[in-house]
This record gives structure tokens, sequence and C-alpha cells, in this order.
């Protein structure tokens, strides 16, 4: 029986954590991770079910496997997270070579499932836990800066539109102490920055403390220079939270931000729980509270219903609120949501067109904002070398724009003040300023 496990993870930041949790869970099982398909007695792909596309991909990669399966019939191959949720009844029939499926809430099972000696049925488990949280599985985390903290799961808002209800199941929360356990960890580990992550982050609720006390208290963590959250819920955004955007440095200036459309018709139907004028002045709330702060955000074209007005109400509120980045995504009808019960009223060239819209609309704004830094300076958490070649680094300032400069003497880990020269839409190109920046020494 092999021990070498790899795996493949695709879609959100949540499932690259969950990864991490995985090889965690196995590591502590005494499996190993394997360096490619190739040398693995075990492919785990770690799905998402957001989008089609997303699932497409998913199958493409699973034709690419089966040869090494029909090669080596004892190699196992699994399928994990969101997808296997969404489609349990019909993957085997579609995929009949895979060995298991199973859900997000099932990955204590997987040692269990893999030692079994001698299966032949495919295994399905797909129970969704009202209180599972993994909470004390250490994740195996990358080596790096930057270190992934889930610390809600699950969502209960059900956007009509979105799936994720359906497959991580009922919102839960972690318990502050094992959080700060596990940021503590992290920091003595290396890692100077940390996300929090929650498919609506903001609404973590643990006995009686909530995402402010969260923050406020990892802020404190000696060590940890940064702290960034992904994704919160407008409806969500308490005044405690913007009280501590504004009162703890370590907490960046940067917020993304999921819009959606503009469009209050669209708002509501897409049973988001805000208007527009709500969330405009949300926006204004936190700029007031951390003047400098920059916002990314979440955009769906062509949700079922969205006429041509309230799509421009959409390109016009991009232009208006500055958003520093914008995902973008042409709407994809999933099966068992509110909305996929509707006719869709936006076909797929209109909506194409809607997409590649936004997206330039988006772009000109970004060159813009990059280009304004020019002349200003950042500070810029080292992640390693910049993929422009030899002699650059690349990190992020703690607006989460990416930045890159010569390296001189510095390295991976550092906070360097940038002195910005030069700007793309998405990276800003500077050189290193000499001296210490405050920030390198906030909290170590
Ligand atoms: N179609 C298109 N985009 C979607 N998203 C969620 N569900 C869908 C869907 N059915 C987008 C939303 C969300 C982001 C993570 O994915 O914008 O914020
Ligand atoms: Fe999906 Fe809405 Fe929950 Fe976000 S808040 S995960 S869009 S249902």
């Amino acid at each position: 029986m092999g021990h070498r496990v790899y795996i493949e993870t695709y879609g959100c930041q949540m499932n690259l954590a969950d990864s991490e949790i995985v090889l965690g869970h196995l590591g502590r099982h005494g499996f190993v991770e394997a360096g490619s398909a190739a040398d693995a007695d075990v492919i785990l792909l770690n799905t998402c079910a957001i989008r089609e596309h997303a699932e497409e991909r998913v199958v493409g990669r699973l034709t690419q496997l089966l040869p090494l399966k029909l090669r080596d019939p004892r190699l196992r191959i699994g399928i994990l997270g969101c997808m296997a949720q969404h489609h349990r009844a019909s993957l085997l029939d579609r995929l009949p070579f895979l060995d298991f499926v199973l859900g997000p809430d099932e990955y204590r099972n997987l040692p269990t499932i893999l030692d079994r000696q001698g299966f032949d049925d495919p295994t399905i488990e797909v129970r969704l836990g009202r209180d599972e949280t993994y909470a004390d599985v250490s994740p195996a985390r990358r080596e790096g800066v930057r270190a992934w903290v889930s610390v809600m799961r699950g969502c209960d808002k059900f956007c009509t539109f979105c799936i994720v209800p359906y497959v991580r199941g009922r919102e839960r929360s972690l318990p502050l102490r094992l959080i700060l356990d596990q940021v503590n960890e992290a920091a003595r580990a290396g890692f100077r920055e940390i996300v929090f992550l929650g498919q609506t982050v903001n609404a973590y609720r643990h006995d009686d403390v909530d995402f402010a006390d969260l923050l406020r208290a990892a802020a404190r963590v000696t060590g940890i220079a940064r702290i960034r959250f992904t994704s919160p819920h407008p409806s969500e955004m308490s005044d405690r939270v913007i009280e501590v955007m504004a009162t703890e440095q370590a907490v960046c200036p940067q917020v993304h931000l999921p819009l959606q459309s503009a469009s209050d018709t669209v708002l509501e139907r897409m049973g988001r729980g805000y208007t527009i004028e709500q969330y405009d002045r949300l926006l204004e709330r936190l700029r007031r509270a951390r003047p400098g702060i920059e916002f990314s955000t979440d955009i769906i074209v062509g949700f079922p219903g969205e006429t041509e007005s309230d799509f421009q109400a959409t390109l016009d509120y991009l232009r208006h609120a500055g958003y520093d980045h914008a995902f973008s995504f042409a709407y994809s009808r999933r099966e068992g949501t509110r909305a996929a019960r509707w006719h869709e009223t936006v076909d797929r060239a209109e909506k194409r067109r809607r997409l590649t819209t936004v997206i330039e609309v988006q772009e000109r704004i970004s060159l813009e904002r990059s280009r304004a830094w020019c002349g200003r300076s950042v500070e810029v958490l080292v992640e390693g070398a910049a993929r422009r070649g030899q002699g650059w680094l690349s990190g992020k300032s703690a607006e989460f724009k990416t930045a890159v400069f010569p390296s001189g003497r510095h390295a991976a880990g550092e906070v360097v003040r940038v002195l910005v020269r030069d700007a793309t839409a998405h990276t800003l190109i500077g050189d290193a300023v000499e001296g210490q920046s405050p920030e390198a020494c906030a909290n170590a």
C-alpha cells in the first residue's frame, strides 16, 4: 500500500487552505507528499463548483490522468471538495475509474479510506457536518511569507446564483484560542503575514467573540507584520470591524468587498441583502476610517434579467468606486440554486460582450490608479524572486499591490520601502530606498 500523495487544487483560497489541511492530516497518518502525479500512489483533486468552467477543467484533468491509472491499477484517484459534493450522484457514472468522492466535511476519513486494504468499490462520502471545522488539524503550509488561516466554514447567505451554501454547508466558526494558536505557530515558523479565510469571513462568531475581536487579538501577535482577510460580506461589515480597521495598523488597508452588480433590481434578485447606496456608504465609511485603503471586488454579468441599463449601472459604479482590481465573471447557471429555476435572458454572446466590456473598463481604472503611485513609496513585504528575471524581487504593498524592485541585498520576509517609478495596471515598479522601514519593526 503506497503512501505518496499528490494533491492538485482548483478554485478559491479556501480550497488551497483545505488542501493544506488534507496534507497536514494525512502527514500525521504517515503519508508523504509526492513531487508529481507520476510519482504518486494517490492523486487527489480538490475541486471547485462555483462555475461550469471550473468543473470542466477538472474533468479535462482527469482525462489526462487516466493513462497513469491504466498503467498502474494500484494508483488511486479521488475527487475532493465542492464539485464532489455538488455532483455526488453522477460523478461515478461519468468517471467510473474514480476511487473515491469526498465532500468538504469528510477529509478526516481519508487515511482510513486509503488504508483500507484491497477495496474495489469506489467510496462516496458526502455528509455535510454542522460542526466540522478541522480546528485541531495543523495544516501543512507551503513555505513563504503568507499563511492562510481558515477561521470559519460554510455560508448561510444563499445568494440566489451561488452553489457554495449547498456544497459547503452551514456557517460555523473556529474557537478564538485555536485560531490564535495557528497564528502563533505560523509566526514561529517565520510567516510574516496572516490571511484569515472564510466564505463570509466577517460573519465569524464563536461564543461571544466576533470578527472584530479576532482581528484585534491577531494584530497583537509578535512577529506578524500584516493581517488581511477574505472574503467579507458587505452586510456583515460591522462598526466594530471598521473601528479595528481604523486603529490596528497591522490590519492592512485593503478590503476585497464583492459587489456583484450595481443595479438595485439585480442585487435584490441576487439576494445580496444591500442596496448600492448602502454598499457605497460602506466604502465611504471605510475610506474615512482608514485613509489610503484600497478596494477590490467581484462582478457578475449576465445574471437572469440583467438589462442593458442594469449593466451600465455596474460600469458607472466601477468608475465611481475606483477599485484597484475587479474579478469579473459571466453568470454560470448552477443546478440546485434558486436562480437556476429562472429563465436566462442574456445569451452567451451578450454575456461575453458584457464581460469583455467590464474587464476593459476596469483595466483602464486599474492602470490609472497604479500610475498614481508613481513618485510615492510603498512598504513591500518581499515574497521572493520576481517573474521578470534575475536580480528582481517581488512582494505586496500593504494595499495588496504587487511591487517589483532590483533585489540589492534584500530577501524574502523583509519589509522594504520601495519608491515607485513606473507602473502597469497590476504591478508597481521601483527601487528600494535605504533606511529601515517603520513597519519592519512594528511587532517584531
Ligand atoms: N456564476 C458566475 N459567478 C459566480 N460567482 C459565484 N457564483 C457564480 C455563478 N453562478 C462569483 C461571485 C463570487 C465569486 C467568488 O464567484 O462573484 O463573489
Ligand atoms: Fe456564495 Fe453569497 Fe455565500 Fe458568497 S455570500 S459564498 S456569493 S452564497
